[in-house]
C-alpha cells in the first residue's frame, strides 16, 4: 500500500453531511440572523444536555473559553492557577492573558494528565484555580480534582478541547468542574468549519456572567457593566455544531475501536499504547505513543513511508521562551520532559479503515525493530 496517510483527513466526513449542511447554511443565509441566530440557543441547549451541564454558552473560540472562565471568576493579577506543563499553549496562554500566574504541577507517565497528587503540592493561599485537562481525549482524574478543589476552596476548570464526549464513572467531561472549556476548532472531535468553542457551567451565574462577557460585558443592549470582549459563537458555526453533535458519539465509537486496533496489532513491539484507567472513556482525538528512545528516528521514517505522525508537543510549556521567566528549569517536571521527548501520535479519524490502521502498525513494527537492532537511538 502506498497511498499517503494524512494525520487527520476531514474530507470523507464533511461529504458525508453536506447536503444537511447547505440546507442549514440555506436556513441561516434567509433568516439574515448570523449572529446570536435561534441555532446559537438551541445548540447551547442540545450541548449542556449531551455534556450533562447545567448550562452551556457558545464562544469565538477554546482560547476564548479557557479566558472567559478565569475572567468570570475574577481572577487577575496577584492570583495563580494551577495547571499542567503537558498541554497546547492555551492551557497557560489562558492564565496569563488575565495577569494571573501560571504554576504547573506535573503528569502522570502513564495517561500524560496532571496529577493530582503534585497539584495539591502547589496550592497556596494565592491559588484561586486549578485547570485540568484531558489530553489527547483521555480524562484526568476529575474526581480527585474536583475534591481538592473543594477542600480548598478554590475553583475547577476542566480544559475539554480534545475531549468532546469522553466520560469517567459515566459522568461526561465538562460536568465536573465550575467551567468546562470546549473548542471546536475544525479537527476536534467535534469540529465546527472554523474556529468556534463552548463554556458549560453548573451554576447559572457563571453562565450569565460568560454570556454578558462575551458580549461586550452587555447585559441589555449599548448598556455595559463590565470590560468585556466580542467573542460569541456565529451561528453558521452552531449550525454546523448541532448537525455533527449527533454524530459525536458513533465517531468516537470508532475512533475507540481504530485505538484498539493499534494496540492490539502493537502489543509486544516494544512501542508503550495508550493507558486508560477502568471505568475511563478515553475518546482518542489523538492516539498517541510513547517511543523509547527512537522517537524521532521512528517519526522520520514514518513520515518518509507517507505516513503522517505528529509529535503532540515537543516542547512542554515551562520550557516554552515565553515562560523563560518562571524560571522553572529543565528537571523541574520530569515526566512532562520525558514525554516531550517520547510521544508520538500515529493517523486518527473515524474514517481511517482497517487496511490503513494495520499497515500503519506494521510499518511501526518494522522500523521500530529494525531502529533497535542499528542501536540508532538519538537518547543513549
Ligand atoms: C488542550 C487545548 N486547550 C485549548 C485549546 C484552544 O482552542 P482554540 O484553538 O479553539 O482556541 C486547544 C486547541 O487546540 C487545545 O488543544
Amino acid at each position: 500500500m502506498k497511498s499517503k496517510i494524512p494525520i487527520l483527513d476531514l474530507k470523507e466526513q464533511t461529504r458525508a453531511i453536506d447536503a444537511e449542511v447547505l440546507a442549514a447554511f440555506q436556513n441561516v443565509i434567509l433568516g439574515g440572523m448570523f449572529i446570536k441566530g435561534p441555532e446559537v440557543k438551541q445548540f447551547q441547549e442540545e450541548f449542556s444536555a449531551w455534556v450533562g451541564a447545567s448550562h452551556a454558552v457558545g464562544v469565538a473560540n477554546g482560547t476564548d473559553a479557557l479566558v472567559l472562565a478565569l475572567r468570570a471568576l475574577d481572577i487577575g493579577p496577584g492570583d495563580e492557577v494551577v495547571t499542567t506543563p503537558f498541554s497546547f499553549i492555551a492551557t497557560a496562554e489562558c492564565i496569563s492573558l488575565v495577569g494571573a500566574r501560571p504554576v504547573f504541577a506535573d503528569i502522570r507517565p502513564d495517561t500524560f494528565n496532571i496529577d493530582p497528587a503534585r497539584v495539591a503540592e502547589k496550592i497556596t493561599p494565592r491559588t484561586k484555580a486549578v485547570i485540568g485537562v484531558h489530553l489527547y481525549g483521555n480524562p484526568c482524574d476529575a474526581t480527585a480534582l474536583r475534591a481538592l478543589c473543594d477542600k480548598h476552596k478554590i475553583a475547577f476548570i476542566e480544559d475539554c478541547a480534545q475531549a468532546a464526549g469522553a466520560s469517567l464513572g459515566g459522568r461526561r467531561v465538562g460536568s465536573f468542574g465550575d467551567f468546562g472549556c470546549f473548542s471546536f476548532f475544525p479537527s476536534k472531535n467535534l469540529g465546527a468549519f472554523g474556529d468556534a468553542g463552548a463554556v458549560t457551567a453548573q451554576r447559572e451565574e457563571h453562565a450569565v456572567k460568560i454570556a454578558v462577557l462575551a458580549d461586550h460585558g452587555s447585559r441589555e443592549r449599548y448598556h455595559h457593566d463590565h470590560v468585556g470582549t466580542n467573542s460569541r459563537l456565529d451561528t453558521l458555526q452552531a449550525a454546523v455544531l448541532r448537525i455533527k453533535l449527533p454524530r459525536v458519539d458513533g465517531w468516537n465509537e470508532r475512533r475507540r475501536a481504530i485505538a484498539a486496533r493499534y494496540t492490539k496489532n502493537l502489543s509486544g513491539s516494544g512501542l508503550i499504547t495508550p493507558y486508560e484507567l477502568p471505568d475511563y472513556r478515553h475518546v482518542y482525538h489523538q492516539y498517541t505513543l510513547r517511543v523509547p528512545r527512537y522517537r524521532d528516528a521512528l517519526h522520520a521514517a514514518l513520515n518518509s513511508d507517507g505516513v503522517t505522525a505528529v509529535v503532540y508537543y515537543p516542547i512542554s510549556l515551562h520550557l516554552q521562551k515565553v515562560y523563560l521567566p518562571l524560571a522553572c528549569e529543565r528537571g523541574s517536571f520530569p515526566s512532562a520532559e520525558t514525554a516531550q521527548d517520547e510521544v508520538l501520535s500515529l493517523p486518527m479519524y473515524p474514517e481511517l479503515s482497517d487496511a490503513q490502521v494495520d499497515h500503519i502498525s506494521e510499518l511501526c513494527i518494522a522500523h521500530y525493530r529494525a531502529l533497535q537492532a542499528r542501536g540508532a537511538g538519538v537518547a543513549g
